[in-house]
């Protein structure tokens, strides 16, 4: 452990102080959380606002006439606008409440796909993405008779963009896209990609799930027809999710689930819906985690993105510089040179869940196995990795103790190896 820490880009601690789980016990050591791409640890303040809302202001939205149903609307459609303006959407009918990610991407298959997707066209996904961005297209897909191409991705663990100009036809109709991989921690080029598939005439779908808790995200900018994040991955509450899309498409696409809110009128032969966005919002929203999402936006806005993607940047370098002793023992997963701070690794010999177990006994959360990534696993010919994600809250400290650990283990295995 010879390398010198990076400089602290912030204090540390008093971001630590805000997060009342990291102070706890695991297994009788100090809890070291690297498990963040999974879901992070919740700050103070959306603790409170997920409290506080059940304390005094608990009613349903959009539905009734007196004063807590009046602040409990308040609340989730002044979350509908802070969500626009932080991914700077034109107007907030473009903001869906939903239940999370994949809710939002199922939504779009099954709505959007529905109508657009015909026989023989086809969709474009990558190697690298999330089950939750592929799951749903090989449904629609099968179900349409329409085809599912893939774009491949590098030894490194970036998109093939040459592959994928070649993907793009005629028949293209969607393009869904992951903005950050989740186990390479590859941020890829989604400006080009939209660019190019708009010129084909085809929609682009972003999942943003694992961008929006580093990185500043423009839809504008990014010029994507839909995209999709959920709260719990950026320091909110689970069980809430965005659907962003362009107004026309919303607009030309039918409900995705029936219910209240979504209507307009309801008589037993017929129904008519409700306007944008709550067409697309059936049923009673998880109103405290919106208003809990509102808080963790407000949160990540103070601390600052540029910062945060920084200091993860800083301690993902620091891993790698600590471990290059033993670099020649590690397969690591994802060498993008744009990426997160996220290190997925694989030790040849040793199972991921054993890595796992021996550094839980530690105190040090991590994600093991396929990631929710199997076609990634079987591009790199291993069953699982370890994964450490690391967030704002991480330390220095934390990674040495994460280096040490493996470090440990592969001295191990070194050592019981034949000579000779
Ligand atoms: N998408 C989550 C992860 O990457 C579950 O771990």
């Amino acid at each position: 452990m010879h390398a010198t820490p990076p400089t602290h880009l912030w204090d540390v601690n008093t971001i630590r102080a805000q997060f009342p789980a990291l102070s706890q016990q695991i297994h009788g050591k100090p809890l070291n959380y690297l498990d963040n791409a999974s879901t992070t640890q919740k700050p103070q303040v959306v603790l409170e606002a997920l409290h506080n809302y059940y304390l005094s202001s608990n009613a349903n939205v959009h539905r009734a006439t007196h004063a807590l149903a009046d602040q409990a609307t308040e609340a989730l459609e002044a979350t509908r606008k802070h969500v626009q303006h932080f991914i700077h959407a034109a107007e907030p009918e473009e903001i869906i409440f939903t239940a999370g990610t994949t809710a939002s991407i199922n939504l779009v298959a099954q709505s959007y796909g529905r109508v657009f997707l015909q026989k023989d066209d086809e969709v474009v996904i990558s190697h690298m993405e999330h089950h939750a961005n592929l799951v749903p297209w090989q449904m629609l897909c099968e179900e349409r008779g329409a085809q599912l191409q893939v774009i491949p991705i590098t030894d490194a663990g970036e998109l093939c963009m040459e592959a994928f100009d070649n993907l793009l036809t005629n028949r293209t109709r969607i393009v869904a896209i992951t903005h950050v991989s989740n186990t390479l921690g590859t941020i890829n080029p989604i400006q080009e990609i939209v660019t190019k598939a708009h010129a084909v005439g085809a929609v682009v779908l972003v999942d943003a799930a694992q961008a929006i808790p580093h990185l500043r995200v423009d839809v504008q900018e990014l010029g994507c027809d839909f995209l999709t994040f959920s709260a719990h991955k950026a320091y909110g509450p689970t069980g809430v999710g965005i659907l962003y899309g362009k107004r026309p498409w919303l607009e030309s696409m039918p409900p995705y689930q029936g219910g209240g809110e979504m209507i307009q009128e309801v008589t037993l032969e017929k129904t008519s819906y409700n306007a944008l966005p709550y067409k697309f919002e059936a049923g009673t929203p998880h109103i405290a985690g919106i208003v809990g999402l509102d808080a963790a936006l407000t949160w990540l806005e103070e601390i600052g993105l540029s910062a945060i993607k920084a200091h993860e940047a800083a301690l993902l370098t620091y891993a790698h510089h600590q471990l290059r002793p033993w670099a020649d023992q590690i397969q690591y997963i994802g060498q993008a040179p744009d990426k997160v701070g996220i290190l997925a690794f694989h030790i040849p010999g040793i199972h991921h869940a054993d890595i796992g177990m021996l550094l839980d006994a530690q105190g040090i959360a991590v994600r093991t196995g396929h990631a929710c990534t199997q076609p990634l696993m079987q591009r790199f010919g291993i069953e699982g990795v370890v994964r450490a994600s690391f967030a704002m809250y991480n330390t220095l400290p934390e990674v040495e103790q994460l280096v040490a650990a493996v470090a440990r283990l592969l001295d191990r295995k070194r050592s019981a190896l034949p000579t000779g």
